[in-house]
């Protein structure tokens, strides 16, 4: 990175002495001119022109120095062609979405013809590394009898079954490492004639009287500074606190099934208030985190909807943190922006979501089901707009009210450079009362998320709609 801005340095240092010779000899040349002879002007003109051309030159240079700093943390979506376009140009009009047939996928894209395709086979190589095994199994008959009847319609031959395909994804910045094995999300389960929302719904009645943040005003801790409230959500202080900065921010509502998208905005829109006014009290203080899990873990805590808000000092927290090495190595290896280059990578596979500002994606190492991760240059209503359609995915695709999430948003005050975007990483956990559905696909996630935000997003109120501006520079 030093040597590309002492490169540019060089090149404008370059142009500023050009142009003053320039200017030497376009002096002395109207001083031979006297005469004024139709030669001398269009001669003149000329290095006018010249001049010109060079000013336009240099003026860009000067602009792409400040950007070039910048470009470790912006997020360009523009550059993106819609992914019909990498459909037919990268992997010869034969994408198959799903998760299975990644190999097929991967071969089609490594010969591709398209410049553009090729640059971002390369890359795809520079992060991921992508590794199929194949495994063999002999069973007894009574166990193969057994699978005969689990896989009678799928597979009654068990051919698939006994040769079975495992595909390594690993990010060699992240080490994140996630192994596929297609089967698995085939797996008959016991069809669950469970009833999620129920089970919410009756939850959520059973614990409306004795909870805490119903009765927020005398039950729970709150900053030196008092509360922030908004329309639909009120803040308070951790009790038992992380961080020197530690709050809550509590939903009016109580029961999570009962979320609109005007509560999560308003929450959210507390959220930066809170974090804002931390740091003017505290200007130490400028890593956002956000923490929120739905559902308690075990019964271990409140049902009621909190977010945790974090402001640390130092830095993101653990796998917050991760993901800003990994960006930050990325950049310092190979000049290129991490984000913009996952991105495009997912997007071009068919597995990212675009709406306005913000995308979401389903990373290919996963950590969890249902894992998605969402970006944008700085928390907006089109990003938490994009929180909201993940959730609503979940609940009514998969009918699941249980997940998890951890967040992080560029430093406040912008102080820092190496910094995270508004980052967030959303995934399931289980239906909260027993079986645990593995391996979904991550096709099927984006698929049904890209059904949820087409459905949604047609509610055209929220367009005007704005939330506290964050500084982030
Ligand atoms: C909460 O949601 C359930 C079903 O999702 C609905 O029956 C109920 O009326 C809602 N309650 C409120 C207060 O909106
Ligand atoms: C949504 O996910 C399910 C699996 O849970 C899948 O069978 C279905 O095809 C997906 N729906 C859409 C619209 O893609
Ligand atoms: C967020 O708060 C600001 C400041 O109070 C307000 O102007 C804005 O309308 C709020 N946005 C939403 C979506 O509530
Ligand atoms: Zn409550």
């Amino acid at each position: 990175m030093k040597r590309n801005t002492l490169e540019l340095d060089l090149k404008s240092f370059r142009i500023h002495i050009r142009r003053i010779d320039v200017t030497r000899h376009l002096l002395r040349n109207f001083k031979m001119s006297r005469c004024l002879s139709i030669k001398y002007v269009t001669h003149f003109l000329l290095f006018l022109l010249g001049m010109t051309l060079l000013a336009t030159l240099y003026q860009p240079m000067v602009v792409k120095k400040d950007e070039y700093k910048q470009s470790s943390l912006s997020i360009f979506l523009d550059n993106l062609k819609d992914q019909e376009w990498y459909r037919i140009n990268c992997f010869d009009g034969k994408l198959y979405y799903t998760i299975e047939k990644m190999p097929l996928n991967l071969d089609l894209w490594s010969q591709a013809f398209e410049r553009k395709c090729q640059i971002l086979w390369s890359k795809f190589q520079k992060i991921y590394s992508v590794d199929v095994r194949e495994g063999k199994l002999e069973f007894p008959m009574q166990f193969e009898s057994k699978l005969q009847r689990w896989f009678y319609n799928l597979d009654p031959s068990l051919k698939e079954i006994r040769t079975q395909t495992v595909i390594h994804v690993r990010n060699k910045y992240t080490k994140e490492h996630t192994i596929y094995n297609p089967l698995r999300a085939k797996r008959p389960l016991q069809s669950s004639d469970r009833d999620p929302l129920g089970y919410v719904n009756k939850l959520s009645s059973s614990t409306r009287e004795s909870c805490d943040f119903c009765n927020y005003e005398t039950m729970t801790s709150k900053d030196f500074f008092d509360r922030i409230e908004g329309k639909y959500s009120v803040t308070a202080a951790n009790a038992f606190k992380l961080d020197k900065w530690h709050g809550l921010i509590i939903t009016r509502e109580h029961n999570p099934a009962n979320i609109t998208e005007d509560v999560l905005l308003d929450m959210f829109n507390t959220t930066l208030m809170w974090f804002k006014l931390v740091n003017i009290i505290d200007k130490s203080s400028k890593f956002p985190n956000i923490l929120w899990d739905s559902l308690p873990h075990a019964g271990a805590s409140q049902l009621h909807p909190h977010v945790h808000v974090i402001l640390d000092p130092m830095q993101y927290y653990g796998i917050l943190d991760e993901q800003l090495s990994a960006a930050s190595e990325y950049y310092e290896k190979t000049g290129n922006n991490y984000w913009e280059d996952i991105i495009e990578i997912h997007h071009a596979l068919g597995l990212a979501k675009i709406f306005g500002n913000s995308v979401a994606m389903t990373p290919l190492t996963s950590r969890k089901d249902n894992e998605v991760i969402l970006l944008s240059n700085s928390p907006s209503v089109d990003f938490f707009r994009l929180l909201y359609f993940v959730i609503r995915t979940y609940y009514e695709q998969f009918r699941i009210y249980c997940f998890s999430s951890g967040m992080a948003l560029p430093v406040i005050d912008g102080s820092v450079a190496n910094n995270l975007p508004a980052f967030i990483r959303i995934a399931t956990r289980g239906d909260c009362s027993g079986a645990y559905n593995v391996n979904v696909d991550l096709y099927w996630v984006i698929s049904n998320l890209t059904k949820i935000v087409y459905k949604l997003s047609a509610d055209t109120t929220f367009q005007s709609k704005t939330l506290v501006p964050w500084i982030s520079q």
